[in-house]
């Protein structure tokens, strides 16, 4: 977590906020950690998610805060995050802006669905993703693509509030390797477009 660039295109919610750079891309702040803790719901459940590679994770259950939030923002100098999970229910509530969300539960095959985070018609303020459901959110192409001038690329951005329940723990969130995508998908008819979309450019 490092403070971000700062460029002519950098949105300025980034300095009002105090937000850091995020690893999975974007920018965040932890806006509230509950001191009150609940014993780990979660202890090996990497398994139950048939996930080859998760068995790496160091060790499960523990206490963990009764629940975290954060600011999280994709600008236009940080317009996607890479996929992930976190064994905690997230909830996703829209600020300001929109973004695109990419969610795939596991499964033989496994779902996969968009949804658009904005104020607009078949748009949602409110998201809600589940335990063990893979995730990642970007900026539509066309808004990108729409802001041309430098005042255009500052102002661009969705910013979200994430409530995560229990609280957030590196133990309880993983990153999707390219290997965990080739063996996630490999029985879904559209496989090859989805590792195109998904899959490292
Ligand atoms: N630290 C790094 N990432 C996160 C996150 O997503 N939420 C919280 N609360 N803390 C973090």
């Amino acid at each position: 977590m490092t403070a971000p660039v700062d460029s002519p295109t950098l949105n300025p919610l980034v300095k009002q906020l105090g937000l850091l750079k995020h690893p999975e891309g974007g920018y965040f702040l932890e806006t509230d950690r509950q001191v009150n803790e609940v014993s780990s719901p979660f202890a090996g459940e990497w398994d139950q998610l048939d996930l080859k590679s998760v068995l790496t994770l160091g060790a499960e259950g523990g206490s963990r805060s009764l629940a975290t939030s954060i600011y999280y923002l994709l600008d236009h100098d940080s317009p996607s995050g890479v996929i992930h999970m976190n064994k905690s229910v997230t909830y996703h509530v829209l600020h300001s802006g929109r973004a695109e969300y990419t969610l795939i539960t596991p499964g033989n095959p496994p779902t996969i669905e968009k949804h658009v985070m904005g104020a607009g018609d078949n748009e949602t303020r409110m998201l809600l993703v589940g335990t063990g459901v893979w995730k990642m959110s970007k900026l539509l192409a066309e808004d990108l693509d729409k802001a041309t001038t430098e005042a255009d690329k500052r102002n661009l951005g969705c910013l979200i509030t994430e409530v995560v329940v229990p609280g957030f723990h590196w133990e309880d969130h993983k990153f999707l390797t390219t290997s965990d995508l080739l063996h996630l998908v490999s029985e879904h008819p559209d496989k090859e477009a989805i590792m195109k979309e998904l899959g490292p450019h």
